[in-house]
């Protein structure tokens, strides 16, 4: 009998209560059991399960609102986890209790293959726009003329630079969530919107007078600036290529068919508009509509300005423009909306557009200046990416000097020439860029770039790729000992994310590498104080400093260690996932992928890079020389009782048919899945092996036709060994 402690660990048998003793009823079909703390949970009945678990999903959802939509935070992270916990355990003790809208549920489902189509009931329009104030004034008059004698009532309010998704709630409970897609059919993308923890599961019944039977909500999601940052940073740790800004960010992230990558994103929600509402009188004014919205739980944009006429807009526009910044998503312009609901009916649409909204656009700040030069920057993963040198110019509030060209076809598309004047772009957090070049200010002297085909570091062939996103092709350098990329392997070893070594920046990691005193990570171990402080500006008490960095660093735990090594995908939420998963770096070591795709948050992508990267002869010497060096090769923070099963079935998908001659069908399961194996009741091409009996019928004719793997008992007995016992 085996009683698991810790977080998320798999079921391997019954557990039994540490209060009373006692094996409480359970369905040994789930897979993950959290059982610390459990409160007398066989001892309680349903009816009494029942009314906690109420009391604590209501708890649990006002803390979500308050700190996610109010910002003002009711719990302490620990009180949050307690709650959290508890009802996790309820739920597990009583399935039935697991609604769509329990707290538990906004991140669980399944990875999908592609999203389902959603047709909008009312169409999710665009708005037309201008930078133009006049333009603003012509509107204003024509909509006057569309409805003449009557006063007029304006909002003016954040555009938004997020994803418009549309909401629908039946009887309260969030049902379906999709992006806009063409404007008539969008994308389903509920399982991922449920992980936004801005978005109530249910509405809010705290304040709202009624709940309608049906309620479409219209809004946006964003990445907070500082999210994107961060995101961005382990990005390029990790080796990939950066968002180019919060828009393309969030949109990456909805488009993702995994919901557990999805909720690892602070994504976050505003909205501002209805499509259908069924059972509660509708708001009349867009006032009232953001009011209504509000007492529902929805966040709702920060500000909203009222005016009564085109001048009043365009104050209010300036006014958001002085504080827009200020808010936690982008916005690039106003939407200027008539008030009235009534109104926007008699005024209507065009095929496009309500004829009565229009966006004002802020043009994003512009400067032109001269590209001097193009050179190429060569990262730790080899990627040579190509920078233009300018003119230095004043621009979105700050100085430019230099501007990212992303790659080779970049610089195609757009035909940049050294020489060429160009206009360059800052808005907001996008890199700066250039737009565009001024082709009438050519006078012939410009020069093609010629992208180099051998890494300008070291002179090795470069080889061209796509990027894994497949949004690009990027050249690499094949050199493992290229010098960028020493300097870069040994620079992101040091820096604060990973080993945390105190002074190993960019300047110093540069002498050691020229002075050839430093050719891998595992060298710094190796240091003496002579041979630094005879470095240039390399006083003793900063070598002593940066000697200390190094000793501290050799203790740092494991998941630190498995992020400095700068495998190709391995960003620090990775890395935590693999030491959780093989808490010793041995083991890691020798992991298949199989077995690491079995972890989650670990795709095939990641897993081959890791099992390739351990495989490699001069990786497992760097490995052996860092153990020499004394470094920690066990977490601290993890322990293996956190560890997931690793065995020959991790991410294998088993069937069963017929009778086997010594398992029942439960044993059989129950011993697939605690080798980390799935079963699956039917047969598909998906299927890893079908396990057998005697009188199999259908299943078995079918992993035939499929060319799946069959096995009868004592294959499969083979197959998995000793690992573990029916
Ligand atoms: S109202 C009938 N209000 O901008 C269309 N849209 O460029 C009503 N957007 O498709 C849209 N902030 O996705 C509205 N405060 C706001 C907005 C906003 C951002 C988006 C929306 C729209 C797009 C048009």
């Amino acid at each position: 009998m085996a009683s698991i402690e810790g977080k998320s660990c798999r079921a391997v048998g019954p557990v039994e209560c540490r209060s009373t003793g006692q094996v409480p009823a359970l369905n040994w079909n789930w897979r993950i059991v959290v059982w610390r703390d459990l409160p007398n949970l066989c001892a309680m009945t349903f009816a009494e399960a029942q009314r906690r678990h109420v009391r604590l999903a209501e708890e649990l959802r006002q803390h979500d609102h308050a700190y996610y939509v109010m910002a003002t935070p009711t719990l302490s992270d620990v009180e949050y986890d307690r709650l959290y916990r508890e009802l996790l355990d309820l739920e597990t003790a009583h399935p039935e209790l697991t609604a769509a809208d329990s707290p538990s549920q906004r991140v669980g489902g399944a990875a999908l293959t592609a999203f389902q189509p959603v047709r909008h009931s009312v169409p999710m329009m665009s708005l037309d726009n201008t930078y133009s104030p006049d333009e603003v004034r012509a509107f204003v008059a024509r909509v006057q003329k569309g409805l003449p004698g009557e006063a007029l009532a304006w909002t003016v309010e954040p555009k938004v630079d997020g994803v418009a998704v549309t909401l629908r709630y039946e009887q309260g409970v969030f049902t379906v969530g999709a992006t806009r897609g063409d404007g008539t059919t969008g994308d389903d993308i509920t399982a991922n919107l449920r992980t936004l923890r801005s978005l109530p599961l249910q509405i809010w019944r705290g304040f709202a007078p009624a709940v309608p039977a049906v309620l479409e909500v219209r809004g946006e999601v964003f990445l907070p600036v500082a999210g994107f940052k961060k995101l961005n940073a382990e990005r390029e740790a990790a080796g990939e290529e950066p968002f180019v800004n919060p828009r393309n960010s969030a949109a990456g992230s909805l488009k993702q068919l995994d919901p557990k990558l999805v909720a690892e994103r602070p994504l976050a929600l505003v909205v501002y508009g209805i499509g259908v509402v069924e059972g509660i009188p509708g708001p009349s004014t867009q006032r009232e509509l953001l009011a209504l919205l509000t007492s529902f739980g929805f966040p709702t944009p920060e500000r909203v300005w009222t005016a009564s006429s085109a001048d009043e807009i365009l104050d209010r526009i300036a006014e958001l423009d002085a504080v827009r910044r200020r808010f936690a998503y982008e916005t690039d312009g106003a939407v200027v909306k008539l008030d009235s609901l009534r109104q926007r009916e008699l005024l209507g649409a065009t095929a496009k557009a309500p004829r009565w909204a229009m966006a004002f656009k802020y043009a994003a700040e512009q400067a032109e200046t001269r590209l001097n030069a193009i050179t190429i920057q060569v990262g730790r993963t080899g990627a040579l990416t190509p920078v233009a040198e300018l003119e230095p110019v004043f621009v979105g509030g700050s100085t430019v000097g230099r501007a990212t060209l992303h790659n080779e076809d970049e610089i195609r598309r757009k035909d940049i020439r050294v020489g060429d004047r160009v206009v360059i772009e800052k808005a907001g957090e996008v890199i700066p860029a250039v737009v565009r070049v001024v082709v009438e200010r050519r006078n012939g002297s410009e020069v093609e770039f010629a992208f180099p085909t051998v890494c300008p570091e070291c002179g090795t062939p470069a080889t061209r790729e796509r990027t894994a996103a497949g949004d690009g092709v990027v050249w690499r350098c094949g050199n493992p000992d290229c010098p960028a990329k020493i300097r870069g392997r040994i620079e992101h070893w040091c820096s604060r994310g990973a080993m945390d070594i105190e002074g190993g920046g960019e300047v110093l990691v540069a002498q050691l590498v020229t002075a050839g005193m430093v050719r891998d990570v595992a060298d710094l171990y190796r240091l003496r104080r002579d041979e630094l402080s005879a470095l240039e500006r390399m006083g003793e008490k900063s070598a002593d400093n940066f000697l200390e960095g190094i000793r501290v660093s050799r203790g740092r735990d494991l998941w630190r260690l498995i992020f400095g090594l700068g495998i190709l995908h391995v960003g620090a939420g990775v890395a935590k996932a693999l030491a959780r998963a093989f808490p010793d770096l041995d083991e890691l070591s020798r992991a298949t992928a199989p077995e690491l795709t079995g972890i989650d948050d670990v795709g095939a992508v990641i897993a081959a890079s890791v099992e390739a990267w351990f495989g490699d002869p001069s990786n497992r010497d760097l490995i052996a020389r860092l153990r020499a060096a004394g470094l920690q090769f066990n977490s601290s923070t993890y322990t293996p009782a956190d560890a997931v099963p690793s065995g020959p079935l991790v991410g294998k998908t088993v069937v069963l048919t017929g009778t086997l001659p010594s398992l029942t069908r439960e044993e059989a399961a129950a011993w697939i899945e605690r080798l980390g194996g799935r079963v699956s009741s039917s047969v598909s091409k998906k299927t890893h092996y079908v396990l057998a009996g005697t009188d199999a019928g259908s299943k078995l004719e079918k992993a035939q036709t499929l060319g799946v793997t069959v096995l009868d008992e004592a294959a499969f007995r083979a197959l998995v060994g000793t690992s573990g016992n029916p």
